[in-house]
């Protein structure tokens, strides 16, 4: 049986520090080394990332990696990239690291060359998406495609629609793509509304192709299809393909396997935004950005697997997490993008750290005696400083926030983007050092006004920032946080590539829509609450 990590004298040691810089303030930290702010950096690719505004001192940071060494983190590592079944609950290897390794690498596991394998699906899709963009795979009243329709949910939608908002700019085939991916019927009849069906193209997205909202929504627009193209059958091959690990379902579904592009169940939902699930980015921007993202991911990938900790950015990163969470009672974790292109990469890192780290059992299946998973929320700035910065600088609350920036804007309006980072600047500084009582009382506060206005500072923030958001640098941020995720996981000894914990909710969904739909009447075997509230909908729904 594993160690309980609580146990160890390294996590010991932390506590005891914890206590010992219980009263140190960012200030006091800043004041007594000039150099902080370019000592506690680090590059991984072509992100610059400060952790120097973190409540930490180099004993903390040396602390830190001693519990890694001690939660065997480069052991994981490598038996992550090695292709080992570390997905223990489902026997499962975790290789979405190997989606992105050039071509040419290869790497054995379980008899195959799983890099080979990948090329191949990216030759296809490239393929694919070349006849797409330049008008020779027309639909089937002989129009070019000009919408894309991804349908998916959860990991199959999220990193999909992430990286489109991304790199919209990068556009330039005359491709725009829509995302369906709720099971509310307003998300599919919105979004199909005012397209045309001669130059719509739907890509179902589905690892296991079982997935009810998805399922729902691609019936949907396969009925909408037909009825705008005039009841032909045939039309669906021209305006359907499909992305999954499940042929037979695929094919089942009317979808020809010809027209499906595969990946592997080494890849998690979460984690397949470069595999084929990535398919409508590719089909918007290109083969040659979308291969420019994966050697984006590939860039921190090495970086991950070959520094040592003390300078192994995403590994930092991810302690400086479980130190928060562990030794300093955070919560929650804010994710600031100082970038609208970036306006649902919170969302997209709500689904790969919750679903990864929500766990409250260790590999081995004992209940955990420490927090894990952190609450990742945030908004793009400038919108959230005028919404919730308030709480971050003056509530009650420790909320660690990820600010992430970049130099070059894609528009570059006026001063525009220089006034953007500004506020980018000056709140990292803000949180960081806030303002004292003495400092608001000598600028003129009236005294009852001061204990308001005073800024306490000390709020942890770490910077991130690169050149400009390019398809590399998105592939880079998106593979930093995957490694932040298992670093976390492995100090917690959790099993960050299941999701056991969204199956109930499923089934008990399947169970209660024939009462709802009117198939069966009975809601004796329901509890008291349940049976109330769905007796009430089922009158209102049919007034
Ligand atoms: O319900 C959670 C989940 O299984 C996610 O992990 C996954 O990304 C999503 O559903 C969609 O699953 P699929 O790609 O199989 O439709």
């Amino acid at each position: 049986m594993a160690e309980d990590i609580t146990t160890t004298d390294e996590w010991r040691a932390l506590a005891a520090h914890a206590e010992k810089l219980r009263d140190a303030h960012l200030r006091d930290l800043f004041d007594a080394d000039p150099e902080r702010g370019e000592r506690l950096a680090g590059e991984v690719a072509d992100l610059h990332v400060d952790w120097s505004k973190n409540l930490v001192t180099d004993e903390t940071l040396t602390l830190l990696a001693a519990l890694a060494r001690r939660a065997r983190l480069t052991d994981r590592i490598a038996a992550m990239f090695s292709g080992a079944h570390i997905n223990s609950t489902e026997d499962r290897a975790v290789l979405h690291t190997a989606l992105r390794q050039p071509r040419g690498a290869t790497l054995t596991v379980d008899g195959r060359d799983v890099v080979a394998d990948v090329h191949a699906v990216l030759d296809r899709m490239a393929a694919f998406a070349e006849r797409v963009r330049s008008g020779q795979w027309v639909g089937h009243t002989g129009e070019r495609i000009r919408t894309v329709v991804n349908i998916g949910i959860g990991g199959s939608d999220l990193g999909p629609v992430m990286a489109y908002e991304a790199l919209r700019a990068y556009r330039d085939a005359g491709i725009t793509c829509r995302f369906v991916s709720n099971i509310d019927p307003t998300d599919v009849a919105e979004a199909i509304a005012d397209l045309d069906p001669a130059s719509t193209l739907f890509v179902v997205v589905s690892k296991t192709f079982t997935t009810q909202e998805t399922l729902a929504n691609a019936r949907q627009a396969r009925a909408w299809l037909l009825a705008g193209l005039g009841g032909d059958d045939s039309a669906v091959a021209r305006h359907f393909v499909a992305v999954s690990t499940n042929e037979q379902r695929v094919r089942d579904f009317g979808i020809d396997p010809e027209n499906m592009f595969g990946f592997w169940d080494w890849v998690g939902g979460r984690y397949s935004l470069p595999s084929a699930v990535g398919l409508s980015v590719m089909l918007a921007v290109g083969p040659d950005r979308f291969r420019e993202l994966l050697a984006g991911y590939h860039e921190v990938d090495e970086h991950f697997r070959t520094t040592p900790v003390e300078r192994n950015v995403p590994a930092l990163l991810g302690l400086l997490n479980v130190w928060y969470t562990n030794f300093l009672g955070a919560q929650t974790h804010a994710v600031l993008p100082y970038s609208q292109y970036l306006n649902r990469f919170p969302a997209y890192l709500q689904q790969l750290t919750m679903e990864s780290n929500g766990k409250s059992v260790t590999l081995d299946g004992r209940r955990v005696s420490y927090d894990t998973g952190e609450i990742f929320w945030g908004e793009p700035g400038t919108n959230g400083q005028h919404a919730f910065y308030q709480l971050i600088h003056q509530g009650t609350r420790l909320v660690p926030a990820d600010f992430i920036g970049f130099s070059r804007p894609r528009h570059d309006l006026a001063d525009m983007h220089d006034l953007f980072m500004s506020n980018f600047f000056a709140q990292t500084a803000a949180l960081a050092f806030g303002r004292t009582a003495e400092q608001v009382a000598a600028e003129g506060a009236p005294a009852e006004l001061v204990p308001h206005k005073v800024m306490p500072g000390n709020h942890p923030t770490t910077s991130i920032i690169a050149p400009e958001l390019t398809p590399a640098v998105l592939g880079q941020l998106v593979a930093l946080y995957e490694h932040i995720v298992f670093t976390e996981g492995s100090v917690w000894d959790i099993n960050p590539f299941d999701q056991w914990g969204v199956e109930l909710g499923k089934v008990m969904a399947n169970q209660l829509a024939p009462l709802l739909t009117g198939a069966e009447a009975d809601l004796s075997g329901l509890d008291s609450s349940t049976r109330a509230l769905i007796a009430r909908y089922r009158a209102q729904r049919h007034r």
